[in-house]
């Protein structure tokens, strides 16, 4: 006979990690008082037993009797959303699309579930089941009425529920058999079986395990959303990471228009793929030319403004840089980013002051992407130095050239990669000249009609990207 005593642990809502007493920090991630006490039972709740059950078969199979053709995804007819997930829905994937609360996902998967259930689109009515616990039913009809935007009825085949039991969600979907499942939020729902509270890091596993099982054995595709918070009391849903399939971001500045969806993990496709949305009246709205959207309120000529290239996974966006030194006030002189890593600002200042004898010690820096855009690449580097010096000087950057290069702490310019296609989307748009590192080794050519002018430091880059302030000099070409 086996004595039944109750346990209990201490799980990091954090990270997830598991400790046999309270810890005031986490050993794994650091993260401070963090770890909440669990009560576990001689039969531990974490097997997924009970969906496993319903069709758990496996036979071994010849690698080749396997099909994984691209003609099974199912097609979403939202482009920037299809690019993100690697070309469509793969059947049987659950995929996590995690963001700050309000940034606009319930709002996209809405809009994603009334497009797949729609009777007219490509995705010829699929049926779709929404399961918020987050907002009534009526919420979400008239969010989705707002969203169609009184244009046709809304899809019968996309059906809503209320609920947060997954013992319950998962009768429902054994009645409704569903093609496509969507879960708003994971933090809401729950599984009765289990001690801890909706949201806590145990239920978060438990309960997309479970999901996971479920679109595995059953063939649904799984969309589940998940709040990010700082928070310890809301598991972050990077416990979520290990278990999805594909894991979605939507990321931006609530105060802009602009959201990003980001992949940045894919079983199915290719990582760092984003999709460009614009958060509008009528729900978000895809931005099929999001270099054209970033610099659409450009001033041109202005000081303190140039054009960086960044690398959007294998997409290339052009956007507006800003830079503004302003006199330090009180004592210490302050730097600002906006957009851009702080540390990064800080070293491009130095090389500034240092390598190019701008005297920004007694100088406010501050550095803004235009858009809400967050630009994480190195290659930004010399747009950015170029912003400040531009401001600094009060001297506008050459309205029709782009800058790209990483700048080293001896003021040296290295070469991104990718600049075939940073060049060819710089043209596109109109540019006329890009100012790039010198190549120390032949690559595969630049593009045509845009006038490339190579430079070895930020000082060359600077005196061929910033005019003169008395008198307009031809543009200097470099050896
Ligand atoms: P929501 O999808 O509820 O965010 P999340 O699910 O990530 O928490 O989006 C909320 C915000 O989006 C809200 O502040 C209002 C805005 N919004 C629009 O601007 N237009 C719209 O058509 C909709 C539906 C929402
Ligand atoms: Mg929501």
């Amino acid at each position: 006979m086996r004595m039944t005593k109750t346990q209990t642990r201490y799980v990091c809502q954090e990270c997830g990690r598991v400790a046999a007493s309270y810890m005031g920090k986490c050993p794994q991630c650091g993260s401070f008082s963090s770890m909440v006490e669990e009560i576990i039972h001689d039969e531990p709740a974490t097997k997924s037993t009970a969906v496993r059950g319903l069709t758990g078969r496996s036979a071994p199979r010849s690698i080749g009797d396997i099909s994984a053709g691209d003609e099974d995804r199912i097609r979403v007819p939202i482009e920037e959303f299809a690019r993100v997930l690697g070309g469509g829905i793969v059947p049987g994937s659950i995929v996590l699309v995690g963001g700050d609360p309000g940034i606009g996902k319930s709002t996209l998967m809405l809009q994603m579930a009334m497009e797949m259930a729609s009777p007219f689109g490509s995705a010829q009515g699929k049926r779709v089941l929404y399961v918020s616990g987050e907002e009534s039913e009526r919420q979400i009809k008239m969010r989705a009425t707002r969203l169609n935007n009184g244009k046709k009825e809304l899809p019968k085949n996309l059906l809503l529920v209320t609920e947060t039991n997954l013992e319950i969600i998962l009768n429902h979907i054994s009645e409704v058999k569903p093609e496509l499942l969507i879960v708003d939020s994971i933090q809401t729902v729950y599984l009765s079986s289990m001690d801890s509270s909706a949201g806590s890091v145990s239920q978060v596993r438990e309960c997309s395990s479970q999901l996971r099982e479920l679109a595995k054995t059953s063939g649904i595709s799984v969309f589940v959303i998940g709040h990010v918070t700082k928070e310890g009391t809301i598991a972050g849903p990077r416990v979520l990471e290990h278990i999805v399939d594909t894991v979605l971001y939507l990321e931006g500045d609530r105060f802009q228009a602009y959201r990003l969806l980001r992949s940045v993990k894919n079983r199915f496709g290719a990582t760092s793929e984003v999709g460009v949305f614009e958060m509008r009246e009528g729900g978000l709205v895809e931005v099929t030319n999001p270099s054209e959207a970033f610099l659409a309120e450009r001033m041109v000529n202005a000081a303190g403004s140039s054009i960086a290239v960044t690398m959007e996974g294998t997409r290339p966006i052009l956007v507006e840089v800003q830079g503004l030194t302003s006199p330090t006030q009180f004592g210490n002189a302050r730097r600002t980013a906006n957009g851009v890593d702080f540390n990064r600002l800080l070293l491009i200042s130095a090389v500034l002051t240092r390598r190019v004898g701008l005297k920004l010690a007694e100088q406010d820096v501050f550095v803004n992407v235009v858009g809400g855009l967050q630009i994480d690449e190195p290659a930004a580097d010399l747009a950015i130095a170029a912003a400040i010096a531009s401001s600094w000087k009060d001297v506008s950057v050459k309205a029709d050239a782009v800058l790209i290069g990483e700048i080293g702490l001896a003021g040296e310019l290295r070469m991104p990669s990718q600049m075939q296609a940073r060049l060819r989307e710089a043209q596109k748009l109109g540019f006329k000249t890009a100012i790039v590192p010198k190549a120390l080794r032949k690559g595969e050519g630049y593009p045509k009609g845009i006038e490339i002018v190579e430079v070895r430091s930020v000082d060359q880059a600077l005196n061929a990207a910033l005019g003169s302030k008395e008198k307009p000099k031809s543009p200097p070409h470099m050896a």
